[in-house]
């Protein structure tokens, strides 16, 4: 079995979490890599609706062993929570069946109150965050003054970095963005008790990847957010602070680059966005509407209305050459079942030319007009399709056009939320 990366193509919500439940049993351990609780990955199994935010997505089966990588920005209450309600759900979850990285980031309450003060000062110039810190903590990563997992369980080095960062954020917070400063001591308080709880977990990811790796295991890779939320190779100011792309992984789980072996883009069937920036093919009229609506296109996480639009294969095809994908997950296509005709944007023209690859000025980006092929859409509920064969024509021949125009073959096609809701075309090998 292969080691796999799940990778979503577009600006997030694809259906990641779905797909990873799915792919998790012929797995042994599934890690996430980057992100924070930005993320909000959904699984549906046996009728019943989980939503991790942190937690690799695999923890429903409980043979198996997830793990946080060293990329991620950990909010500890948030995954206390997560450890809790599985508890609640029946489902317990010790150190033998999840890690968190030693080297992770932690996010601090400074990080949610500059992110929120910030978001709020930019009125309607407003990028649309989670409001979760993810982007406050990433900076302190690179600028080197972060808290780390590791420095949860010692509280001398805690309460240094936090004393001497608070200085900085307090000034920040108060002289600069209007916002209340933050007390020292209930924050060590509360961060040192959790870092009591979450001890036992606390772990080098790496080393315990490269001994699973020694053993034969097979890995699978979740990554969050989309490719065109990638800080890179986004749509640039309106990404999120991390690298959801493939390459990412070696990174922030500690492996190197050969152990990757297969890497799966998943492409929801139509586009949605979450947050401000540039959307090529939103639609603002009823069938936008009718998508958001059937799709049930509301944030995992914040809750917010997805914007919804047609499908964009300048957008995909990006992700084709940014992550090297090997083959396509196509999810929610039930949802366009009822709709007379479909359309796909095949490429974007600009100033009168016509263009493959999204531009990477937001003004080039805000003058392309999409380039749609029109095909028929289908009728009949495909809920329960099992096979290719079963679904309507036209539904097979809107899986093709992807696959011909993107290059890349589709291995399987999700036509509801539950896992057993899916056609396995080929397994990922
Ligand atoms: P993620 O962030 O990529 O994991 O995606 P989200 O969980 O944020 O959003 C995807 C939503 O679509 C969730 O509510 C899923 O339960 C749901 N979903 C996933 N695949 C399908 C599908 O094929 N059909 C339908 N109707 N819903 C799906
Ligand atoms: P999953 O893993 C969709 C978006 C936010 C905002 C931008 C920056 O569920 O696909 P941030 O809080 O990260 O600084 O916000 O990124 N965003 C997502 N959109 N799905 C996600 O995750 C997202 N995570 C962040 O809406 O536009
Ligand atoms: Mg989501």
């Amino acid at each position: 079995m292969p080691n796999i990366v799940v990778v979503g193509t577009q600006w997030g919500d694809e259906g990641k979490g779905k797909v990873v439940d799915l792919l998790t049993a012929r797995s042994d351990l599934v890690v996430r890599f980057q992100g924070g609780n930005n993320a909000g990955h959904t699984l549906v199994v046996d009728g019943k609706q989980f939503i991790f935010h942190i937690i690799p997505s695999g923890i429903l089966y409980e043979d198996k062993k997830c793990l946080i990588g060293n990329g991620l920005v950990v909010d500890p209450g948030v995954l206390l929570d997560e450890i809790a309600k599985l508890k609640a759900a029946g489902i317990s979850v010790g150190p033998e069946r999840l890690s968190l990285s030693d080297k992770a980031h932690i996010i601090m309450p400074y990080h949610k109150a500059i992110d929120l003060a910030r978001e709020a000062a930019k009125g309607k110039a407003k990028l649309g965050t989670t409001g979760r810190g993810i982007g406050p903590c990433y900076e302190d990563k690179v600028a080197r003054i972060g808290v780390r997992a590791v420095d949860l369980t010692d509280p001398e080095v805690l309460e240094e970095k936090v004393r001497i960062n608070l200085k900085e954020k307090n000034f920040f917070l108060e002289k600069f963005l209007g916002a209340e400063p933050l007390d020292a001591q209930p924050m060590l308080d509360s961060y040192l008790a959790m870092g009591e709880k979450l001890g036992p977990f606390i772990t080098d990811v790496s080393v315990e990847l490269d001994e699973a790796l020694k053993n034969q295991k097979n890995i699978l890779f979740e990554g969050a957010q989309g490719t065109h939320l990638d800080i890179d190779h986004g749509t640039f100011p309106y990404v999120t602070s991390s690298n959801p792309v493939a390459g990412s992984a070696c990174a922030g789980a500690g492996i190197g680059p050969k152990q990757l072996h297969h890497v799966v883009g998943i492409v929801k069937a139509y586009t949605t966005r979450v947050g401000a920036g540039p959307f090529v093919t939103e639609l603002e009229d009823e069938t936008g509407d009718y998508i958001q609506e059937r799709g049930k296109e509301f944030g995992a996480t914040t809750g917010r209305r997805r914007r919804c639009g047609w499908l964009d294969l300048v957008v995909v095809g990006d992700s084709v050459r940014l992550n090297g994908l090997d083959s396509l997950a196509i999810t929610k296509l039930d949802i366009l079942t009822g709709l007379k005709s479909l359309k796909i944007c095949v490429g974007y023209e600009i100033d009168g030319k016509k263009v493959r690859q999204r531009p990477t000025s937001l003004k080039r980006m805000a003058a392309a007009i999409p380039v749609y092929e029109e095909m028929p859409g289908w009728q009949d509920d495909i809920s329960g399709a099992k096979e290719i064969g079963q679904l309507p024509e036209a539904a097979r021949a809107y899986i093709n056009a992807i696959e011909t125009i993107t290059g890349v073959p589709v291995s399987i096609v999700s036509v509801g939320p539950g896992r057993n809701e899916t056609i396995i075309v080929k397994y990922p090998s």
